[in-house]
């Protein structure tokens, strides 16, 4: 793990050296070294390594990192892929405490032993890597460009870390035009060592940080992530852009930094569970990072939008609700002192309409009346640039509301128009003040702050309750499956193995022949199901292993029979052990609980619609295990299944409470057992609220060779 330590050594080193410090100008080792002296890094601190000169843009240069007189912080590596794990070894002799390794040519062309090969010299000499295959580190904090970068982006406190060099290197020139500031720009290339968690971190407890955004194409350590940006998003905001979501991006991204795409439901799991906002566009990180560096969090629900175009109110108004933000219904008294502010036409319904007429001084009297309302949590203002005003005076007449209001108070602005429009925004933004092009982004940065405030309330209150279950016998199961080679448990050893966990299961008595078929069948009472019980049949009904509704003896008889020739027909060399003799439950509302592995983050419980609606609606929802009550609560409500609980059209609710339950039981076992490879409780019946439910069918696939 990277300690916060190393990671300053990283960023904000006190002495650099450029190994691969190339004389001729168009060299990138070159042009690293002349982007640190331009940047203002003390001439003296700064060693360039090249044993073929005797010095680089008037340094004198060093042949090797072990000739250089003083200690050494970070090492900057431009020379070839095949030269850097020599060069690695003088670091590790020199006592180096950070390397940034530019250099392209490993895992991302399918040279992973290679790489390996620089871990293993980091870990043995002590210090960490950053990269390969990465274009460097800018850092506003000490005014250090230790990349290729054409500059440094403006100082700032919004740091970001980028898996892309290029995207880095064009979005500096892009942050500069949009005034946008930044702590740090990070890029962190094939991630062999320092990895995006390892960053997030460091900006965590880093005070010139504010807000972290990121730029991912996978994540390495998906438990790791989890834990640490839970830890980091209640202290600061974490907004990512995770690509891959595609097939065809997937593919793209494997063979540009080799770098394993998790499934992309589990990525929105997680992000949800640990704080982290996702955004969808590289727009949406600045344009939210640029929103939560700034504004404070809304003590309430109540937006009240401002503006002197319909359209612009109406744009505003639809994203408003994809965004989850409450326009709030203007109370009178308020809506009254709105109106000398607007004609006789404008509107104080909200959106405020002040018309087309709107002067800077109506914009400021409006904007000054919802900031000092108590009942007002945040103010959205849309200015449509017109001929009778300047956008120049509108942006100060927002400035001074907000000053004579002086209240802890979101705003945002969208000023729409041209030239004057983008630089009074610029204006804006530099006084504090987010703001932006159109009505939909100012939303959807507004939007952000909500869905933060949201976020970090949930992981606060989380509660992961105990569930007592008897992991003894379940443990015991499985064993046994896998000492005789199976991957698969059968019916009676599933429903054991939920029992175990406390998960209602059907009691599946087990018959050896067909006397004793009988018997159990007059014990429990017709109707009853048979199934075939046998190690090698999971799937019972595509060989005919279930029947179901047998009524009385005869039709047991006759059943009986013609179900074993069918299996044995059909699976002939199935051991059979023997036919479940079961009672035919009574329906109830069918649902699904199961859970997978994703191969980043973990055991993935999803819950959702049952029986045959699986593959018809795929109404199935998802979150990484642990579960908290929380993640429960979410679960069931955001699935289409939760109305048809909750009674639809005017049939009885059903019993939430169980199902609530049997998930967190699915979970623990998920943590507990890490051998279940997969799990599906389908359908699992529900019943009216307080008679509980049923899992009725369940698979249990173990890991193993499959
Ligand atoms: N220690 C220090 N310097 C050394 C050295 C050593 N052991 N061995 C060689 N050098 C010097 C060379 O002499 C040369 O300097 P010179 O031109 O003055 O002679 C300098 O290091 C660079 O070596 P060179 O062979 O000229 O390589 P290069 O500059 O053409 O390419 C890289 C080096 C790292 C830039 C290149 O291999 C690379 O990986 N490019 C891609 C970088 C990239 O895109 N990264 C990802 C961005 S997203």
């Amino acid at each position: 793990m990277a300690s916060v330590n190393h990671i300053a050594k990283l960023l904000r080193p006190s002495t650099i050296a450029v190994i691969g410090a190339a004389r001729e100008p168009n060299k990138i080792g070159h042009q690293v070294l002349r982007n640190i002296l331009e940047a203002g890094f003390p001439e003296d601190k700064v060693y360039p390594i090249n044993p073929k000169a005797n010095e680089v843009l008037g340094l004198k240069c060093y042949s090797s990192v072990k000739e250089i007189p003083g200690d050494v912080d970070l090492a900057v590596v431009a020379v070839p892929a095949k030269v850097v794990p020599q060069v690695l070894r003088d670091c590790a002799e020199k006592g180096v405490k950070a390397v940034a390794i530019i250099t392209s040519g490993f895992k991302e062309v399918g040279n992973v032993e290679a790489e390996l090969e620089l871990v293993r010299i980091a870990n043995k000499g002590g210090f960490r890597i950053l990269g390969p295959n990465i274009v460097g580190i800018c850092d506003t904090v000490k005014g250090i460009n230790a990349s290729f970068c054409q500059g440094l982006p403006l100082p700032g406190d919004v740091a970001f870390i980028t898996q892309s060099g290029a995207l880095a290197i064009a979005l500096v020139g892009w942050t500069r035009l949009k005034n946008i500031g930044l702590s740090d720009l990070v890029s962190i290339g094939n991630k062999a060592d320092i990895d995006e968690t390892d960053l997030i971190e460091f900006f965590g407890s880093d005070p010139h940080t504010k807000v972290i955004i990121a730029y991912l194409e996978g994540i390495s350590n998906g438990r790791r992530f989890m834990e640490v940006a839970k830890k980091v998003s209640v202290k600061k905001p974490i907004i990512i852009l995770k690509a891959g979501k595609a097939e065809r991006t997937i593919s793209a991204i494997k063979s540009h930094t080799g770098s394993l795409a998790g499934s992309d439901i589990a990525y929105d799991a997680a992000f949800k569970q640990s704080g982290v906002l996702r955004a969808k566009t590289f727009l949406d990180l600045f344009d939210w990072g640029i929103a939560l560096s700034k504004l404070p969090l809304p003590s309430g629900d109540n937006v009240v939008i401002i503006t002197n175009g319909g359209g612009a109110g109406v744009v505003a108004t639809d994203f408003s609700e994809e965004y989850n933000l409450k326009l709030m219904d203007v109370p009178p008294d308020l809506a009254e002192k709105f109106r000398k502010y607007m004609p006789p036409f404008g509107s104080v319904f909200n959106p405020i309409d002040l018309t087309g007429m709107a002067t800077e001084d109506w914009y400021k009297g409006a904007i000054l009346e919802a900031l000092k309302d108590d009942r007002v949590h945040s103010v959205i203002v849309l200015y449509c640039h017109t001929a009778v005003t300047d956008p120049r005076k509108i942006g100060e007449a927002v400035l001074q509301a907000k000053k004579e209001a002086n209240v802890n108070k979101p705003i945002v602005v969208s000023l729409i128009g041209g030239t004057e429009c983008a630089e009074e925004c610029s204006r804006l933004i530099e006084n504090g003040v987010p703001c932006y092009e159109s009505p939909e982004k100012a939303v959807s940065a507004l939007g952000a702050l909500y869905s933060y405030k949201r976020g970090i309330e949930r992981i606060k209150s989380v509660r992961i309750p105990k569930v007592s279950i008897r992991e003894d016998v379940a443990r015991r199961i499985i064993s046994k499956a896998l000492e005789e080679g199976r991957t698969a448990l059968t019916p009676r050893e599933s429903a054991e193995l939920a029992k175990a966990y406390g998960i209602p299961v059907l009691e599946k008595p087990l018959a050896r022949s067909l006397e004793e078929a009988i018997d159990i069948a007059e014990k429990i009472g017709y109707p009853i199901a048979l199934e075939v019980e046998s190690p090698q049949i999971i799937h019972k009904t595509e060989v005919g292993g279930i029947v179901l509704n047998v009524n009385s003896k005869e039709e047991l008889k006759a059943e009986y029979v013609r179900m074993l020739e069918n299996v044995k027909s059909k699976l002939p060399e199935a051991k059979i052990e023997g036919v479940i003799v079961r009672k035919m439950a009574e329906r109830g509302k069918e649902v699904l609980i199961g859970m997978s592995r994703d191969p980043i983050f973990g055991p993935l419980i999803a819950f959702g619609s049952g029986g045959i609606m699986v593959e018809l609606i795929k109404d199935v929802t998802f979150r990484v295990a642990p579960l908290s009550l929380e993640d429960v609560e979410e679960m069931v409500r955001e699935t289409k299944a939760y109305n048809l609980l909750k009674g639809f059209r005017g049939e009885p609710e059903s019993d939430i409470d169980v199902v609530k339950d049997v998930i967190l039981r699915v979970s623990k076992m998920a943590e507990d057992i890490e051998e279940i490879k997969e799990l599906d409780i389908n359908p699992f019946f529900v019943y009216e609220k307080g008679k509980g439910g049923l899992a009725i069918d369940i698979k249990v696939i173990l890991k193993g060779q499959n």
